[in-house]
């Protein structure tokens, strides 16, 4: 009974829910075999993981490594799949810090005065 709760509640939570594959850290949606295959030879796919862009910056970024350090070329197709799980799953997140922490729970919060 409670693991039927429990399943329910992931399904209901996509991101939680995602699967990461446990040598890349890739998330595992469409296309994530083809950036397993194709971006992590030169660099940890960490480095691709921590990125977050849009469709054209990470174009940008493709092109950049084709032109300056010996990226291969793709075929049109699996360049849209690589952009496209790009895109889906390390899209730009304009703000990726906490908020400061409140003053309240800094530590050394003075005492109010008696
Ligand atoms: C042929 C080698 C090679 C392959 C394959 C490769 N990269 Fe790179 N990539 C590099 C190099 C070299 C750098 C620069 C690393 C550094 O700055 O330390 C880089 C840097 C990056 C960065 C950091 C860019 C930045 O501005 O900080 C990202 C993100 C990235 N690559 C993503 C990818 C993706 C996505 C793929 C697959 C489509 C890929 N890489 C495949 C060579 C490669």
């Amino acid at each position: 009974m409670k693991t039927a709760v429990v399943m329910v509640l992931l399904a209901s939570m996509p991101v939680l829910a995602a699967e990461i594959d446990a040598s890349s850290g890739l998330v595992k949606s469409p296309g994530w075999e083809q950036v397993r295959a194709h971006c992590g030879g030169c660099h940890s796919h960490a480095l691709v993981t921590s990125q977050r862009a849009d469709r054209q910056t990470w174009l940008d970024m493709i092109r950049w490594m084709q032109a300056t350090q010996n990226l291969w070329q793709f075929d049109a197709a699996t360049e849209a799949q690589i952009l496209d799980y790009l895109v889906a799953n390390y899209p730009p997140q304009p703000n990726r810090r906490r908020a400061p922490i409140p003053p309240s729970l800094m530590p050394g919060t003075p005492e109010p005065l008696q």
